[in-house]
């Protein structure tokens, strides 16, 4: 039987309690595993300048995958502010550590689902599943920014227009990146029986950009005659998805407009507490639900969960642990359904790891009944 080797990064505020909650269904399904502790986070960022240390990549490296919960990033001035005395004024800065581990790692699929668990009060609507597909490593998240323009970057006609003090972010969008990303979402609605893949832009106006990613998604498409495939503007698709939700099956997108789609399409499915993801390359991985810290509710075990409890289904899928990831699947499916533990966010007054002991209930009692 294998033993995998995990990276467990549960970084800071409530990350901590929900990565404490998925363990306990991990070991209810007696997932075989050895977990390593990765520091990760605000306080390392403090503590040595630097919040997703080398240590931890090492440790990312010789291990089958990553289990990461969320951590606390602020604003550059107080970032600045925080950082230890003996290293001020030495120009570090803050860089958000799962995008540095999404681009180092090359993990260029963002893997959110997003379905409508039936009898969560917090649905939308039901029988909504979307999946969503974000380009994870290239993009606006390229992290090429300047807070005023080099003067250098005036030399280029097409920036006559442009006021000396501005401040330029800078959109990359590679055709290698835009096929992978688009290919992958095409695989995986063919290997899971989906309908449909819709490819979202923003082409009439980032003519560049976009039009490497559309031309890509097009290109795909005519690879996969069995899948039907569309487009969408970004700002369109915001207004159908609250229009007419079970329109939608794959959406692939870019990175930025995947980070605000696939918060929209999580708030369908019963918001933050619902939202988890795979940050997946060819050989590694790293799985995390999609909310963020949420410093205000840390240490208070009053948050849902589910997102991450989903996760490590997800992660046990990609290690094809694929009985595993069925069983917790169902047994959250159950507990939401029949009510049994809602967190506030439901409307319940569970805590965080009554929903997780209410999960591995829902497992013991369905191994009692097979057997
Ligand atoms: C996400 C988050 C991150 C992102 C943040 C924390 C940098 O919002 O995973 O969606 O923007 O990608
Ligand atoms: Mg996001």
């Amino acid at each position: 039987m294998p033993n995998y080797k995990i990276a467990w990064l549960p970084g800071d505020g409530i990350g901590v309690e929900c990565c404490e909650a998925a363990r306990m269904v991990l070991d209810a399904v007696e997932f075989p595993a050895e977990y390593l502790h990765g520091d990760i986070g605000w306080e390392f960022w403090c503590k040595e300048g630097d919040a997703l240390p080398s240590r931890t990549i090492d440790l990312l490296r010789s291990t089958d995958c990553a289990f990461f919960g969320a951590i606390t990033s602020k604003p550059a001035p107080e970032a600045q502010r925080e950082l230890a005395p003996e290293l001020q004024g030495r120009g570090l800065s803050y860089r958000s550590p799962i995008v540095r581990m999404r681009q180092l790692l090359d993990l260029y699929v963002c893997l959110r689902p997003c379905k409508a668990l039936p009898g969560n009060p917090l649905n939308y609507r039901e029988h909504i599943d979307v999946v969503v597909f974000r380009e994870n490593t290239e993009g606006m998240y390229i992290g090429v920014e300047f807070p005023r323009a080099p003067e250098k970057f005036f030399e280029e006609p097409a920036m006559a227009r442009i006021p000396r003090d501005a401040a330029i972010s800078i959109r990359s969008v590679t055709r290698e990146g835009s096929r992978r990303i688009v290919e992958a979402a095409f695989e995986y609605a063919m290997r899971n029986g989906r309908r449909k893949v819709t490819a979202v832009h923003k082409a009439n106006v980032l003519r560049a950009t976009c039009g490497v990613f559309l031309e890509a998604a097009q290109e795909a498409a005519a690879r996969y005659p069995r899948i039907q495939f569309d487009t969408a503007n970004v700002a369109a698709i915001c207004m159908w998805l609250l229009k007419n939700p079970r329109n939608y099956d794959v959406v692939v997108t870019t990175n930025l407009f995947g980070d605000i789609l696939s918060d929209l399409c999580a708030q369908l499915v019963g918001g933050m507490g619902f939202g988890y993801s795979g940050n997946i390359g060819e050989t590694y991985a790293v799985f995390e639900p999609t909310h963020g810290s949420a410093p205000k509710y840390a240490g208070q075990y009053k948050v849902n969960p589910i997102a991450t409890i989903l996760a490590a289904k997800m992660m046990m899928e990609w290690l094809g642990e694929t009985r595993r990831a069925i069983e917790v699947e169902q047994a959250v499916a159950e507990v939401v359904a029949r009510g049994q533990a809602r967190t506030y966010d439901m409307g319940g007054g569970a805590s965080t790891l009554d929903m997780a002991r209410a999960v591995c209930e829902a497992l013991r009692f369905a191994h009692v009944v097979a057997k």
